[in-house]
């Protein structure tokens, strides 16, 4: 489906959200992981969250829906072979399912599975989970030793402590899933900070939970006490409507029920330092991690914008909103640098290539670098036409792209926006009308 997104003069209003993926697909886990009944509200509408409860009915839940996002799990228990199936289970697009699932699955002895999934999802390395699930005594084998299909062999765990090679919270989260099956302390030490929502929701279900600096340890547990989960609106779809709102003249959007996690923010706190008026209260560094994700109002105002630099240490909290920061490039004054990156190299596509090829092809000045990209900005977009490679962020990214441009964008493939985000072109619409 192809899409074209014509410059506009006006962008305001009130704007919400959809509600957050990430914090959606862990709760339909820890939904079925737990024993006692877990009422979810506001969970995501999206493919990549339909896969996830598709995986977990497979696995044995039952999920009553009472309303939109509003649903009660009834899941199997932690462990509980008994009522979980072996077989093949098909995560679609979502590399967060494909790296968290495997976490349960093999603390399940007597259980085997195959997780497979669409073309991308077989580009998708998944060898970061096979080695530490390995290491805790589960069988795994992908093909190539690196991509799905992944196969799993439920075993009894130990425990183990686990450096991870690359900061990236969905294998923090598979190893601190798998930590609550496995006999001991198991630890997980991240280079830098990544999304902590697994965390969170780990405090809330009241298991035996530290966090130390980078590390986080988790002890074997044998139920979850988890009655309740409010999924926010999600930082990363917002960041969207943000950034148009930050380079399409004179523009102002106030977005509601927004998550503001600090490990999901560092995309507003870039915009911020880019010049853009951002008012927020997002939430601070906390020393203890919270059972809870703060939700709240941010307001963003469009005004001229300056170059950035934004360093390693940034790139977790802010690694899927980065294509964002590349196109604000193309509007600030002076060169805008994004590095430590290379994580965007395994995403839904090639995100270094993608993003300096798509935004490229529309006039902006930016070349690749092994690690992230530099753009020369300053000349904003001219227009053209944009290939979302099937990755739902690069459609979004051509569509803001087009409507702060001077001639227009044509975005091939827009359909791909319904993997996280499926409302993206009405609920834009309504601010642009
Ligand atoms: C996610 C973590 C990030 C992010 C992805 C969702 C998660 O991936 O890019 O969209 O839900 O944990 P990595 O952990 O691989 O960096």
């Amino acid at each position: 489906m192809n899409r074209r997104f014509l410059p506009v003069d006006r962008l305001r209003g009130n704007y919400t959200p959809p509600a957050d993926k990430s914090i959606s697909h862990r709760a339909a886990l820890f939904g079925a992981m737990s024993a006692d009944p877990v009422r979810i509200s506001n969970y995501l509408d999206s493919h990549d969250t339909a896969a996830t409860l598709a995986a977990v009915l497979a696995l044995g839940a039952a999920v009553d829906e009472h309303g939109p996002g509003d649903m009660t799990i009834r899941g199997v228990g932690l462990r509980t072979p008994a009522a979980v199936t072996n077989g093949t289970l098909d995560v679609q697009n979502s590399g967060t399912l494909l790296r968290l699932l495997p976490g349960w699955l093999a603390g399940q002895p007597g259980g085997e599975w195959t997780l497979t999934g669409d073309e991308s999802i077989q580009r998708r390395p998944v060898d970061r989970v096979v080695e530490p699930l390995r290491a805790m005594g589960a069988g795994l084998t992908a093909r190539d030793e690196r991509f799905p299909p992944l196969h799993v062999v439920g075993a009894e765990l130990r425990a183990i402590d686990y450096t991870l090679p690359v900061a990236s919270a969905q294998v923090k989260s598979c190893v601190l899933i798998a930590g609550m099956l496995a006999v001991g302390q198991t630890s997980v030490t991240e280079p830098e900070q990544s999304r902590d929502h697994t965390e969170r929701i780990l405090c809330r279900a009241r298991v035996p939970f530290e966090r130390d600096g980078l590390t986080s340890r988790v002890s074997e547990v044998d139920e979850l006490e988890l009655y309740d989960l409010h999924v926010p609106g999600d930082p990363s779809s917002a960041a969207f409507i943000a950034a148009a709102a930050s380079i399409v003249p004179d523009a102002r959007v106030v977005i509601q029920g927004m998550g503001l996690n600090w490990t999901r923010t560092g995309f507003f706190r870039i915009l911020e330092r880019m010049g853009a008026v951002v008012i927020a209260e997002l939430e601070k560094r906390p020393e203890v991690i919270p059972s809870h994700e703060p939700i709240g109002e941010v307001d963003v105002a469009q005004a001229p914008l300056v170059a950035t630099t934004v360093e390693a240490d940034e790139v977790p909290l802010a690694i899927d909103e980065l294509p964002l920061v590349a196109l604000l490039g193309a509007f600030a004054e002076g060169d805008t640098v994004v590095r430590g990156a290379q994580e965007l190299r395994v995403k839904e596509t090639d995100r270094i290539a993608a993003v300096v090829e798509g935004l490229g092809g529309l006039g902006v000045d930016i070349e690749a670098t092994d690690d992230g990209f530099v753009v020369h900005g300053g000349t904003g977009v001219e227009g053209g036409s944009i290939d979302a490679r099937g990755d739902h962020r690069m459609a979004m990214l051509g569509a803001v792209a087009g409507i702060a441009s001077q001639t227009g964008v044509e975005v091939r493939g827009m359909e791909a926006a319904a993997v996280s985000y499926p409302g993206f072109e009405a609920d834009l619409k309504a601010l642009i009308a």
